[in-house]
């Protein structure tokens, strides 16, 4: 099983709805995947149709790691719950499975995984080691925090994926969680070593429609070694309206622009997983961008 999660310490940057949409393109693709929710806000559970309270509070997977952390022996299986019913009801087939977070019993887990000593580093790369087996691919989707539970994420992952989005603060949570990613492999004892995969710009726009703050992102992206993925998501209505439907864009809109995205960023991701860095396609600068635009515009006009 591979896992890869998802950080940036911004919120609002878009790390809940690449979650569940790279995990669905990939349960789409034919993959069996795990959505692993560690926000205490619980949104990618939302996402998928679960929402913990009153007597399923005891499926959170904030009970499991509470359990793990004080050494009670835990089978995460338990917990892990089957939304393959959101593929068929859209009429496509896939593994598509959860783990899901609910507030007070994952803010719990944290304070917990917060006091606990180095040896629960790698708690929850633990657990997840009893899926292996079972399924292709764990997503993890991370809090909007420095803390135990985005520590715990890295520490789970093979591959992280930072994020930015149209607005130029987003840079600095995805410069932060690729610097934290050096950490990673101290902190375990070398147990982790997990692989950063670039930054996604999301919510961004057309060529057409850039104001200054997308050219700055766009430029400090690359001159930050965040590494930027060629494909990128487009601010679209069709992925934040699918919360409320609770079925991922790519599963509603595979074959329009939202899924076809999604799946050129998965492909890019495979791409990046199996070739070394050295040889990685990197987005180019908007300067650069703009700077080619101009010259094929003066082509034109010189062929005219
Ligand atoms: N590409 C996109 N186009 C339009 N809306 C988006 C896009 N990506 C995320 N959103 C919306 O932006 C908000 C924040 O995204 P979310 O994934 O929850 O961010 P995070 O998990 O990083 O806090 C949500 O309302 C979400 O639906
Ligand atoms: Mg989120």
């Amino acid at each position: 099983m591979r896992v890869l999660a998802i950080a940036s310490q911004k919120g609002g940057v878009g790390k809940t709805a690449t979650t569940v949409n790279l995990a669905a393109g990939l349960a789409l693709m034919g993959s069996r995947v795990v959505v692993v929710d560690l926000d205490p806000q619980a949104q990618a559970s939302k996402a998928l149709g679960i929402r913990l309270e009153g007597g399923t509070i005891q499926n959170s997977l904030g009970f499991a790691l509470q359990a793990a952390v004080q050494s009670v022996p835990t089978d995460l299986r338990r917990y892990v719950m089957d939304r393959s019913e959101i593929l068929t009801k859209w009429g496509a087939e896939g593994t598509l499975m959860l783990l899901a977070s609910e507030d007070a019993t994952m803010s719990n887990a944290q304070h917990l995984l917060h006091t606990a000593g180095p040896d629960k580093a790698t708690l929850l790369r633990g657990l997840l080691t009893q899926l292996a087996d079972d399924l292709d691919f764990a997503v993890i989707d991370t809090p909007p925090s420095v803390g135990a539970l985005p520590a715990q994420a890295l520490a789970a992952s093979d591959y992280a994926i930072g994020l930015c989005s149209h607005e130029y603060q987003t840079l600095e949570g995805a410069v932060a969680m690729k610097a934290t990613l050096r950490y990673v492999t101290q902190r375990t004892g070398g147990a982790a070593d997990p692989l950063y995969l670039g930054a996604v710009l999301n919510k961004c726009n057309p060529v057409s429609k850039w104001k200054r703050q997308e050219v700055d992102v766009r430029n400090g992206m690359v001159e930050a070694g965040l590494l930027p993925l060629i494909s990128e998501i487009r601010a679209d209505d069709r992925i934040s309206g699918s919360y409320a439907s609770q079925a991922p864009a790519v599963i509603q809109f595979g074959n329009h622009e939202p899924g076809k995205r999604y799946a050129a960023l998965l492909q890019e991701l495979f791409v990046r997983m199996d070739t070394p860095e050295a040889e990685w396609e990197i987005a180019p600068t908007a300067d650069a961008q703009l700077a080619a635009l101009e010259t094929r515009r003066e082509k034109a006009v010189i062929s005219v």
